[in-house]
């Protein structure tokens, strides 16, 4: 399950991975918070997608009781069957009660390396302070704002007077690859998700 706002590169490369015989997930269905473009990447692999609006519910924990409701619906996996949930350049913090629920077993990528810059920012953030280095971190969503357990990070450096848009590109050709490899490794256990310690029990 892989959730996202934006363009949808992150999906597209997901979608393509799961496509290839023997890559070990696939993606059930793709969820998001408005009209993305990324949707049309589902659509082009025949896999269904929903939107579940925040403005359609009067308060962030109905949202997100909504969104999990939409995910176990979109799901329909058997008794046994993992679920994971990957958010992909999803724009919103989660609330609590989702958390609860889906973690460790929901994932974020991050354009930066964490704890360095967290937030919707980071790639900005990251320029404003001067770093010659930043990256991209795949980690398992807690209930902080990307302070979750990291699972994997590359590291890149910052060009000399590269622009925002630029440095993200740069950061996006990482990411893409890093989180198509931890799903598949997530996925036939190599990597394993251990949960955070200070959450209340998850499945
Ligand atoms: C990614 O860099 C993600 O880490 C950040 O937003 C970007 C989304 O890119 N939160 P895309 O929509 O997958 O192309």
């Amino acid at each position: 399950m892989v959730l996202i706002s934006g363009g949808g590169s992150n999906l597209k490369a997901l979608l393509e991975a799961a496509s290839q015989p023997g890559y070990p997930a696939r993606i059930v269905a793709v969820g998001a918070d408005g009209d993305a473009p990324g949707l049309a990447h589902a659509s082009a692999h025949h896999v269904p997608s929903f939107i579940v609006r925040p403005t359609d519910y009067s308060n962030r924990a109905e949202w997100g009781d909504a969104l999990a409701a939409a995910i176990r619906e979109h799901a329909q996996l058997a008794v046994d069957d993992p679920l994971l949930v990957v958010s992909a350049g999803f724009m919103r913090i989660l609330p609590g009660g989702f958390v609860q629920e889906f973690s460790p077993h929901l994932i974020n990528t991050h354009p930066a390396l964490l704890p360095s810059f967290p937030g919707a920012n980071a790639v900005r953030d990251a320029l404003a302070a001067g770093a010659t280095e930043t990256g991209v971190t795949v980690h398992i969503i807690d209930d902080g704002v990307d302070t979750g357990p990291v699972l994997r990070q590359l590291r890149l450096s910052v060009h000399p007077g590269e622009s925002e848009e630029a440095l993200h590109e740069r950061i996006k050709q990482l990411e893409r690859p890093l989180l198509v490899n931890a799903v598949r490794d997530i996925a036939t256990g190599t990597l394993a998700l251990e949960p955070n310690s200070d959450l209340p029990s998850s499945r």
